[in-house]
């Protein structure tokens, strides 16, 4: 073993020289067990000494506080002392760190419509990460969610590209502050990972990792661009999907990795498996017959670092024996993954954990506030009859503003479910063992945020009622073959008729029941898509009773994805959805039921009114018979960008400021007047489409392309302008090409992805 003074005088330790030179010396010195080694990134919920000094891992994921330091002093014995870069899911907020700030998810952040204010999140998750020796989050998600039956919709930005994008683009710059391409990574930044690259989420049947039916022009079109902006924008790392697009796992997918990713785009960051990919590919997916077949395969793919694939070690170093991989094989992604670390200046500090920094930032008040700010703009007002905000609201004393004391019967199974409410990768949600859940006291539920915002003359009723799932063995048996337990199932939660009646008495004896109903963590995630979208177990039963005692109702829909209500819920006089909002959850829905904040969501994600009418998404390609279907509607029940607020506005005739015929080069300049026709100051999300009249091949009616949300006194008008590059007016032609087609189009500005709710003015492309 090499002591640590002798390592001190070589020239990969000296910090004053080129990162390609340090690269060079560093890998001449390693050996090819050591160079595979590298290559993997491990399980450190297992044994961490193990996997260090004798697999020689070059990274780790799933690290507990306690295993970050047996981790590093285990790092120092080995014979070089490369660093290790640890890695984690981070995705809504320092998920795992008990503790740390949880946000809502991300479908929740693209709600908002607001990217400075998912920047900002970034930054403060990237601030708490950075203090705890993890290096790298495995976020933002870009994938495109369509099939809602889905277990993972809620980690996504939604349906569109654009708007995937934008939210994508914002948060990365939070995480890294900029280009983790070139350049060093600040103290309080970290590395971000742009996933699954790419197409996991177009699922057959919403089945989680199942085989992609995607062309590559429909990769282009609508799968790839949100990748292709990061790549571009620098985002540190790439994370392959698990899934197979047709007849090639991704994880060796020339065309995508070599020729687009690699290739086209240019990109020089570091690629990662998702979990197990190359063991997948022998033991699921079977196109490799063993663990050599399948490691050759994978580096020659390109992949730098494989996530928990032990048998990676043995069959790279067996490929190595038989010719199937050649060591400057192991080289190239060696390269990628010791750049990085040198990059990230992890040779003269590995950034360790800091827990005096961890004392000030973590979970900060500011970061507490930021939070509450997140939740508020992450939920969306989808109906209201006049019942939002509460009782007419509250007046600056925090009075209610029609003088009078009211009862409340806060009643459903998600009233007061604190861990739950965090979503899927927080704590509780059971990807990592150390830590169980969510300290409650940093948790506001809905009963606690009601209880905080109410005014203090009125009652406030909570009882559950019913539960939403229970946990059961799996019909297949408690035990896999080798006797490891299997994971236990959901079934219906089974009701408990005196609870069930007690929530039902106190409805009938309040003015106004509040209904919080949705989905659990035991519902949603990896392996956890649903087949289909009603409200599960008891809630339906239990909406239909509620609404039998004629009193005026709110349902609170807080759940992770689009669901579907029973009729009995159309009685309700509003409906709010609130995608699992994180910490300060149950404060921020209490301030916008009070009317002390607006609602200002918008659906990132289209509601479909029946399952079978998936998918559903706005931007679907023109051309079939009729526009129903003979038992339903095709009509959604809620649209992409739909939300409203407490106040009303109207829009103007959408007039170009700049000429009618342009160029490519061009950009469509184009404005419009806004007024708040209400009594309240509000928020619109001012949203333009594009439509391409005519196109060489079948295409989208309309697709987003810019949005800005414009907050208005009453009764204030303000003229918005947008200005469209015609560059952004693209399709893919047949050949796989991406260009601007000349011809007519359309800009449709508007309150929503609706044809109704959107006005149009006409322009020619030369
Ligand atoms: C598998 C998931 O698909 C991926 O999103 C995640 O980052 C890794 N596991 C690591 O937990």
């Amino acid at each position: 073993m090499v002591q640590e003074a002798n390592r001190q005088d070589m020239p990969y330790r000296n910090a004053a020289l080129g990162v390609d030179e340090r690269v060079n010396d560093l890998l001449g010195r390693m050996t090819r067990e050591e160079k595979v080694g590298q290559m993997m990134q491990l399980d450190a919920r297992l044994d961490v000494d193990q996997e260090v000094i004798d697999q020689h891992a070059g990274s780790l994921l799933h690290v507990s506080p306690e295993n970050m330091i047996r981790a590093n002093r285990a790092t120092g014995r080995t014979r070089l002392g490369i660093p290790l870069l640890i890695g984690d899911d981070c995705i809504h907020g320092h998920s795992f760190f008990r503790g740390a700030t949880i946000f809502p998810e991300q479908l929740g952040m693209a709600a908002s419509f607001d990217p400075d204010l998912v920047e900002r999140m970034g930054r403060a998750t990237a601030r708490e990460v950075a203090t705890t020796g993890v290096h790298w989050t495995f976020s933002p998600v870009l994938c495109i969610a369509r099939d809602t039956r889905w277990g993972r919709v809620d980690e996504t930005f939604g349906e569109d590209p654009y708007l995937i994008g934008e939210m994508a683009s914002a948060l990365v710059r939070g995480y890294q502050g900029g280009s983790a391409l070139s350049g060093s990574l600040a103290k309080d930044s970290v590395l971000a990972t742009a996933k699954h690259f790419a197409g996991y989420s177009e699922t057959q049947g919403g089945r989680d990792a199942s085989e992609a039916d995607l062309s590559h022009r429909k990769l282009l079109s609508w799968f790839l661009p949100p990748f292709e902006r990061l790549a571009k924008e620098g985002v540190a790392t790439f994370m392959l999907g698990y899934q197979s697009i047709d007849g090639t796992p991704v994880t060796i997918n020339d065309w995508l990795l070599n020729d687009v990713l690699r290739g086209s785009w240019g990109y020089q960051g570091t690629l990662i498996t998702d979990w197990d990919n190359v063991g997948r590919m022998v033991w699921e997916q079977k196109v490799q017959p063993d663990y050599t077949h399948a490691a050759a395969a994978a580096v020659r793919a390109g992949n730098d670092l494989v996530m928990t694939t032990p048998g990676f070690y043995q069959g790279a170093l067996d490929a190595l024996d038989q010719g199937m991989l050649r060591e400057k094989d192991l080289d190239r992604a060696v390269r990628h993954i010791l750049a990085l670390k040198f990059r990230l200046g992890l040779f003269e500090d590995p950034r360790l954990p800091d827990p005096q920094a961890q004392k000030v930032v973590i979970n900060s008040p500011g970061h507490q506030q930021l939070n509450l700010d997140v939740a508020e703009e992450s939920m969306v007002l989808l109906r209201n009859k006049g019942a939002l905000p509460l009782f007419g609201g509250l007046d600056d004393q925090g009075h209610c503003a029609d003088g009078k004391s009211h009862s409340i019967a806060l009643v459903g199974p998600l009233i007061d479910d604190a861990q739950n409410q965090l979503g899927d990768w927080a704590g509780g949600s059971g990807q990592c063992d150390w830590i169980q859940d969510q300290p409650r006291e940093m948790i506001s539920t809905v009963a606690d945020g009601l209880r905080q915002e109410l005014p203090d003359d009125w009652t406030l009723t909570c009882t559950s009622g019913i539960d939403i799932a229970r946990l059961v063995d799996d019909p297949d048996g408690a035990l896999y073959p080798d006797g490891q337990p299997r994971p236990k199932v959901a079934a219906p939660a089974l009701v408990d008729q005196a609870r069930f009646n007690q929530a039902i008495e106190a409805a009938k004896a309040s003015d106004l029941i509040v209904a919080v109903v949705g989905d659990v963590v035991q519902l949603v995630g990896e392996g956890r898509s649903t087949a289909t979208l009603d409200l599960y177990g008891p809630q339906a039963r239990f909406l239909d009773a509620l609404a039998e005692t004629g009193k005026p109702m709110v349902i609170v829909l807080m759940s992770s994805k689009p669901l579907i209500l029973p009729p009995s819920a159309e009685a309700a006089k509003a409906l709010i959805w609130v995608p699992s909002p994180g910490m300060q959850g149950g404060r921020a829905l209490a301030r916008i039921l009070t009317g002390q904040v607006e609602p200002t969501g918008r659906l990132p994600i289209t509601f479909p009114r029946h399952a079978g009418q998936l998918p559903v998404y706005y931007n679907q390609i023109r051309g079939q018979h009729g526009n129903r279907y003979a038992d339903l509607t095709q009509d959604p029940a809620f649209a992409f960008g739909e939300g409203q607020g407490y106040t009303t506005f109207a829009y103007g005739q959408p007039r170009l400021t700049g000429p009618a015929e342009v160029g490519p080069e061009d950009t469509v300049e184009v404005e419009v007047d806004l007024t708040n026709t209400g009594r309240r100051a509000g928020t619109e999300i001012v949203q333009v489409y594009i439509s391409d009249l005519v196109t060489s091949v079948s295409w989208a009616d309309r697709e987003l392309k810019a949005f800005r949300r414009v907050h208005l006194e009453a009764g204030e008008t303000t003229r918005v302008h947008f200005g469209i590059p015609v560059s952004d007016c693209t399709l893919v032609d047949a050949q796989g090409d991406r260009k601007v087609e000349p011809g007519e189009f359309e800009v449709l500005i508007g309150h929503s992805s609706r044809r109704n709710d959107l006005q149009k003015v006409a322009f020619t492309v030369r």
